[in-house]
C-alpha cells in the first residue's frame, strides 16, 4: 500500500498530473470516476492568492466526490507561499502540492517552477517551511532538472524527504526539455532505488498507454504513475490501465454512447462551474480526444469547438449520437 502521509492511496496510485485550463473539477471528478487515485489541481499562483485574484481563487474549488485531492501551488517568495499555505488549508484539501517543475518563461524568469531548479538550497528552504506550517501532507512536483548538466534529482529528492515532503512526483524531462523528447524514467528509477528514500516516488512523463504504465511499475519499481496528456479528453485512460494492471488484457474501448454521456456531463458541469462562456469554451480542447478515430468526423468537430451556445454544443452531441450511434472503436 502507497501512502501519502496519513492517506491510503492504494498499490501503484494513478495520479492525475496537475494541468492548467485542463485540471478543473469536472474534469477531475470524471477521471476519478474512471479510476483515478489521487487528482490535483492546476498550478496556482500564490501570489495571485495572496491579491486574492478572482482567478486564483477560483481554482481552489474542490468537489467532495474528487478526493483525495491536492491543491498545486507555485511561487518562490517564502512570505507568499507560507500565506499561500494558508488559504489554501482553509478550502479544504487533502494535500498541498508544489509545483517545482513548470517551465515557461513568465513563471522561471521569476525563479518558481522550474526556475527554483537552479536554486535547490530556496527549494529545500520552501518545503520546509512549507510543511511546517500545515498539518496536510505536503508533495513536490519537479523534474530532473535545469538542464542536462545540472541533473542532481537524487540529492535533490533526499533533501525534500529530510525535511518532511510526504511524496515526490518526477516528470522525466530537464527544464531546457520543455515538452520536447521522450522522457527518461531512468534517473527517476534511481531516486527510488536510493536505500534512504522511504516516501512515494511518482514517475511522470509520457505514460500515455497501459503498457507503459505497467513498465513504470514492473521495469522502474516506481510507486505510482502521475498521467497528464493521455486522459485529456480521454477518462478512460485511468480504467484502461487498472483493468491490465491487474489482468494483463486490454478492456474495450468506450462506446458511442459512454462517449456522449461523458462529454454531455463534462459540458454540463463545466457551465454549472464556470458560467456558460468559460464552461463553453474551456471543455473544446477535450472533444477531440472524445471522439478520436471517427473518419469522416471534422464537420462535427467543427460544430462542437466553434459553437459559442452551450444549447448548440448539445445539439451538436445528439446529433453526433444519431449519425454515429453504434460506431465501433478500436483501441
Ligand atoms: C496543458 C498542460 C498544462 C500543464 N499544467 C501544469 C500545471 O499546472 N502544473 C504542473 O505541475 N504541470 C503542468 N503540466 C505538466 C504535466 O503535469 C506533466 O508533468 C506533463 O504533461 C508530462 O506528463 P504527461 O506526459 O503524462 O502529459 C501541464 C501539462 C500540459 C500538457
Amino acid at each position: 500500500m502507497t501512502k501519502i502521509g496519513d492517506i491510503d492511496v492504494g498499490d501503484f496510485p494513478l495520479l492525475l498530473a496537475p494541468m492548467e485550463d485542463v485540471s478543473d473539477p469536472p474534469f477531475r471528478a470524471l477521471c476519478k470516476e474512471q479510476g483515478a487515485d489521487v487528482v490535483y489541481t492546476e498550478f496556482i499562483s500564490s501570489e495571485g492568492l495572496i491579491r486574492d485574484a478572482a482567478k486564483s481563487v477560483m481554482k481552489l474549488d474542490i468537489y467532495e466526490k474528487e478526493r483525495p485531492v491536492g491543491i498545486q501551488i507555485f511561487g518562490a517568495v517564502m512570505e507568499s507561499m507560507l500565506k499561500s499555505v494558508e488559504i489554501v488549508e482553509a478550502s479544504g484539501p487533502d494535500i498541498i502540492d508544489i509545483n517545482f517543475g513548470c517551465p515557461v518563461k513568465k513563471v522561471v524568469s521569476k525563479g518558481a517552477g522550474a526556475g527554483i531548479l537552479k536554486d535547490i538550497d530556496l527549494m529545500v528552504k520552501l518545503t520546509e517551511a512549507m510543511v511546517k506550517h500545515t498539518k496536510l501532507p505536503v508533495t513536490v512536483k519537479t523534474r530532473l532538472g535545469w538542464d542536462h548538466d545540472s541533473i542532481k534529482i537524487v540529492e535533490v529528492a533526499e533533501r525534500l524527504q529530510d525535511v518532511g515532503c510526504a511524496a515526490i512526483s518526477i516528470h522525466g524531462r530537464t527544464r531546457a526539455q520543455m515538452y520536447k523528447g521522450d522522457a527518461n524514467w531512468h534517473p527517476i528509477a534511481e531516486v527510488k532505488n536510493n536505500p534512504r528514500m522511504h516516501i512515494p516516488v511518482f514517475g511522470n512523463g509520457d505514460v500515455n498507454t497501459p503498457e507503459r504504465a505497467v513498465e513504470m511499475r514492473d521495469k522502474f519499481g516506481l510507486d505510482g504513475a502521475m498521467i497528464g496528456r493521455a486522459s485529456i479528453g480521454y477518462p478512460w485512460f485511468f480504467k484502461e490501465v487498472k483493468h491490465y494492471m491487474a489482468t494483463g488484457e486490454k478492456c474495450k474501448p468506450p462506446t458511442m454512447e459512454e462517449r456522449i454521456e461523458a462529454a454531455r456531463r463534462h459540458l454540463q458541469m463545466s457551465i454549472d462551474w464556470k458560467g456558460e462562456v468559460l464552461g463553453v469554451f474551456e471543455t473544446r480542447r477535450h472533444y477531440t480526444n472524445y471522439f478520436r478515430g471517427i473518419p469522416h468526423f471534422k464537420e462535427y468537430r467543427m460544430k462542437l469547438v466553434t459553437s459559442d451556445h452551450s444549447e448548440d454544443v448539445f445539439a451538436a452531441m445528439d446529433l453526433i449520437e444519431k449519425e454515429f450511434a453504434g460506431y465501433e472503436f478500436t483501441q
